[in-house]
């Protein structure tokens, strides 16, 4: 079939329900340049391949998006997963998102643990029970996916510690895990090739510096005001400061002198993905509307014109745990496009400002973590005030019902006596009358 109509359009030419040349040569054109454009958008693959069996992961964010892509990929290749989630592992959505990763990878090794990253309570449970063993449990990878942003237009959100939303799970939350999980990292052994790896994205590059007004201003309740806040400028400080700290953090292993006296390994590594049309961009190209939602659909075209597959977002992610390369390298380095870039702000390696932010995050841990213990242990007094009082009641309503039950049946005894009684007297009265007769 194709055979006979190319000959008959080099022999006879164009057919008659054909465009004329001009409209097909812009067709053409318009269609190459929409390839390229998606070409280019795409993005590159990962070239570098490896069999990661018997590899452990920690994942964050590992439910959506870039970071579900991320974690197929490496279940596929054999990594144990170990997914932290918001949700229970007994959550229903949970389990069986879990059954079909599983069943896609072919892997098994596949579980959840509960730890909602808003929390500094349940981040603290798990990496202080991950910590807790002896001897230390095996750790290759932390691969920290999990990040919030919040419409344009939308409210500024806050913990019940008054820690602002986006800089707690984007940032603080990777914070308190990574310096609780520190002791598990430096404990592997010298050859395991430990990976921490932190995706980014290129809003970090408008954040302002970040400076003691700005650490200020992300809790409320230590006396800051956020008054610039916007969901654009609390998701680019909180990607800056992710970024300030993951390089701080790979100083910090650097620095550790090991037992056996031979160089820590682990490296940190920072990705920046690329846009990708995932739950969280599509929540904020929609504004979390429906009518947003509705724009999105009409214009979905464009949107999967410009923007990256999660697949394809997921290729730098797996670059940077898979690449031999990394090994040889010192750690802290930005990847893009499955290639090292520079960073676009020299304050991200400023040591006095991680150091500013290091110690500031602390404090504010510490202050949040004991108001968080006070409370716990005022609903615990309370809870055990009211089972006392609930135990009390229950005494006194069981020694209410024996009074009753003895009042009652010395009731009864009463009544039996006085029935008995009565008939002793009805026998009495008879005698007395026949004796009268
Ligand atoms: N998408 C892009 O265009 C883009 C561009 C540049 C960089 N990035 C980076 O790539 C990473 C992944 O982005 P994405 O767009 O794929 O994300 P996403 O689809 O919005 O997924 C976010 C993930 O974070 C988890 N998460 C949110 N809040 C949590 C909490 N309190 N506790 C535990 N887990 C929580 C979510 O869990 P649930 O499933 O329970 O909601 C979900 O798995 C992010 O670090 C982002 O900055 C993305």
């Amino acid at each position: 079939m194709p055979l006979p109509f190319l000959a008959s359009l080099f022999f006879d030419g164009l057919p008659p329900w054909a465009p004329e040349p001009v409209r097909l040569a812009q067709i053409t054109a318009t269609l190459a340049a929409a390839g390229l454009t998606k070409w280019y958008s795409s993005g590159r693959r990962n070239p570098s391949e490896r069999n990661m069996h018997g590899r452990v992961v920690l994942m964050t964010g590992g439910t959506s998006g870039i970071g579900a892509s991320t974690a197929l990929e490496l279940a596929r290749r054999g990594a144990q997963l170990v997914l932290l989630t918001r949700e229970p592992p007994s959550d229903p959505f949970l389990v069986e998102y879990i059954d079909d990763l599983r069943s896609r990878s072919g892997n098994q090794l596949i579980y959840a643990e509960q730890v909602n990253l808003a929390d500094l309570h349940s981040i603290r449970q798990f990496a202080t029970k991950w910590i807790d063993n002896s001897p230390p449990r095996r750790l290759d990878m932390i691969v920290l996916c999990a990040d919030t942003m919040t419409p344009p237009g939308g409210k500024r959100l806050e913990t019940p510690q008054g820690i602002e939303m986006t800089w707690m799970v984007n940032f603080l939350a990777n914070f308190h895990l990574l310096a609780i999980l520190s002791p598990a990292i430096r404990a592997q052994p010298f050859d395991r090739d430990v990976r921490i790896i932190v995706p980014t994205c290129s809003t970090y590059i408008a954040s302002p510096r970040i400076d003691a007004s700005l650490l200020d201003a992300v809790s409320t309740k230590g006396g800051g005001a956020d008054k610039n806040w916007s969901p654009h400028a609390a998701y680019a400080r909180s990607k800056l400061a992710l970024m300030t700290f993951a390089k701080a953090y790979q100083k910090h292993l650097d620095a550790y002198k090991r037992p056996d006296e031979l160089p820590m390994m682990a490296k940190v590594v920072l990705v920046d993905p690329g846009l990708a049309r995932t739950p969280g961009m599509r929540r904020w190209l929609t504004r979390g509307s429906l009518w947003g939602l509705l724009l999105y659909l009409i214009f979905y075209g464009l949107v999967w014109l410009l923007l990256k597959s999660p697949h394809m977002a997921a290729q730098s992610l797996l670059y940077a745990a898979m690449d031999g390369n990394f090994l040889r390298l010192s750690g802290g380095r930005l990847i893009k496009e499955c290639m090292e870039v520079d960073c676009a702000r020299k304050d991200v390696d400023d040591e006095a400002a991680a150091k500013k932010l290091w110690e500031s995050s602390d404090k504010l841990i510490e202050r949040a973590e004991k108001e968080m213990a006070i409370k716990r242990a005022k609903a615990k007094k309370e809870q055990e005030k009211k089972e006392e009082e609930a135990k009390k009641a229950a005494q006194v309503e069981e020694i209410e019902s024996l009074v009753d039950a003895i009042r009652k049946g010395k009731a009864r005894e009463a009544q039996k006596k006085a029935a008995k009684d009565g008939k002793g007297t009805g026998k009495t009265g008879k005698t007395t009358g026949s004796a009268k007769k």
